[in-house]
């Protein structure tokens, strides 16, 4: 069968790191073919080379049986290759329209711009990916989730006989990820080769054709999805056996670490919320996209102060109106942005961790280099962060090692309550299971985490109860016995009247 993209020995290095040593692989017509493995494997170089947003040191790149001899933006846009990058990419000063119109119109800059046919477009695009998202907003106004599927709309209005999706899903719940898969199986009816990278194994195995694996810059292997489990995946992608999926074993929860009481804030569309932490435990928080899980984890740590209702801490009322004032009651936040909140990319993994905990690291007013390095190692070490060394700037690690910094980081000022938004996305199953550990002694340590998270899988597993947010609002907690996949979802979509689990 003719392939519709084929790269062939691709390398690549940078500054020394050799990101692919020989990379082969094979894209055919109508095939969803899936590319997975561990943070800093290669994935996303990869297919930036396929895009032409990097070029390759060596290797040769053929479409349509025809070889490229070099690839750029252009060349990858006119062959029909189109790609949702792993770090979104629209422009936040434009509204949703306008960043949709970009990829699809053609013509120059004086070309006259049909606003209402814009409109349209834009309102076709969001709804075929089932997203009710004004198209009139402006990006830099949407929420992670928001963003990815606005991505994911104009990606897929782009037209292209190539579709690639570098982690779309990544903070989608199932509901989003549903109407994405339904795309993808139309575009693939119609002939269209989608690539698919995903640390959700359960995704690869639901729409992917074919597997490819790298590890470490090589392809270890493409096999027929059909034709692997999930076991044996993991095997080919980490090498090693890994320990249990959910270390969860039940702390005896302390005092209250954390209560929220009928707390509102209008601005960030949050009202009455009420719940409890304790010392010791987990509360997983879910919910689907928009229904507030992230404004509430913004309201706790200040960055949107609420303006009803009483946050108390270990019993004492308290007014959190900055992050500043939040680090200081002992409150600690790793955001699900973690490229704009969580690190600060042009500064060296040994800074960011000791950003959070400059305490720690200095005396006497200066900051201890090594005593900063000791502790950013141990980090590394711990959480299996890819690197060559801890002075490594943090933009040139891969997606899922920028996750791990960001988390090191806000672990290093020990909290006593930490908020956790979304902890594993964008990492990979070996990682997935060293951070669920790192959880786990935590709150031995009598830490309280919040913790938010798309994935029910890990909600189910890890919390000890659960609150479940709807429109704003917490529409049920349960109890970790009584939790499943449909209690949780009914809760989630509303189909439960609140009297019937209004208990928090
Ligand atoms: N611009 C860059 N400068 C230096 N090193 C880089 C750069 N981009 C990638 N690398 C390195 O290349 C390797 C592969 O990175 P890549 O982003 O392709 O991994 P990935 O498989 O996509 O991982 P993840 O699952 O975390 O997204 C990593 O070691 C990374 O640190
Ligand atoms: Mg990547």
């Amino acid at each position: 069968m003719l392939s519709l993209l084929e790269a062939a020995s691709i390398t690549k290095s940078f500054a020394g790191v050799h990101a692919l040593k020989g990379v082969t692989f094979e894209l055919r017509p109508g095939e969803v073919h899936a590319v997975v493995g561990e943070n800093g494997a290669g994935k996303s170089t990869l297919i930036k080379i396929m895009t032409g947003a990097e070029t390759a040191d060596s290797g040769t790149l053929a479409v349509g049986g025809r070889t490229v001899p070099h690839m750029d933006p252009a060349s990858a846009r006119a062959l029909g290759i189109a790609a949702v990058y792993q770090q979104p990419s629209l422009f936040p000063h434009l509204t949703v329209a306008e960043n949709l119109a970009f990829s699809i119109e053609g013509g120059g800059v004086w070309r006259r711009v049909d606003w209402p046919a814009r409109r349209r477009t834009a309102v076709t695009l969001l709804e075929r990916v089932g997203a009710s998202i004004d198209p009139e907003r402006l990006v830099e106004t949407l929420s992670m989730p928001e963003q990815q599927i606005v991505e994911i709309a104009k990606t897929i209005g782009a037209d292209a006989r190539v579709l690639i999706m570098d982690e779309p899903t990544a903070s989608l719940t199932d509901h989003e990820v549903h109407n994405l898969f339904a795309s993808i199986a139309r575009l693939r009816s119609e002939g269209v080769g989608i690539i698919y990278i995903s640390h959700r194994l359960e995704e690869v195995f639901a729409i992917a054709d074919r597997v490819t694996v790298l590890r470490d810059g090589h392809t270890i292997a493409t096999r027929p999805a059909g034709e692997i489990d999930r076991a044996a995946l993991i095997r080919l992608m980490v090498g090693r056996e890994l320990a249990a999926v959910f270390p969860k074993q039940t702390v005896t929860p302390g005092g209250v670490a954390l209560e929220v009481r009928h707390l509102s804030n209008r601005g960030a569309g949050l009202r009455d919320v009420s719940l409890s932490v304790h010392q010791g435990e987990i509360l997983g928080v879910a919910g689907l996209v928009g229904s507030g899980r992230t404004e509430l984890a913004e309201t706790l740590f200040g960055l949107t102060p609420a303006d009803e209702g009483v946050i108390l801490l270990r019993g004492a009322p308290v007014r959190i109106a900055s992050p500043a004032e939040a680090i200081r009651l002992g409150i600690a936040y790793v955001p699900e942005d973690r490229r704009q909140h969580g690190v600060v990319l042009d500064m060296s993994i040994a800074a960011n961790v000791s950003l959070g905990n400059l305490g720690a690291v200095a005396r006497r007013g200066l900051i201890d280099r090594v005593a900063e390095r000791d502790a950013a190692q141990r980090y590394v070490d711990q959480l299996r962060i890819k690197t060559p060394s801890v002075s490594v700037g943090v933009g040139a690690l891969s997606g899922g090692n920028q996750q791990k910094v960001a988390l090191a980081r806000w672990l290093s000022i020990q909290p006593r309550v930490l908020i956790l938004d979304e902890p594993t996305q964008g990492v990979d199953v070996g990682s997935k299971s060293e951070i669920h550990a790192l959880m786990q002694t935590l709150v031995e340590r009598g830490v309280a985490i919040i913790m938010i998270s798309s994935e029910l899988p890990e909600i189910l597993g890890m919390s000890d109860r659960i609150a479940v947010m709807q429109r704003g609002t917490v529409r049920g907690v349960l109890a970790r016995h009584e939790a499943t996949q449909d209690t949780i979802l009914a809760l989630a979509l509303g189909h439960v009247p609140p009297d019937a689990s209004g208990r928090h």
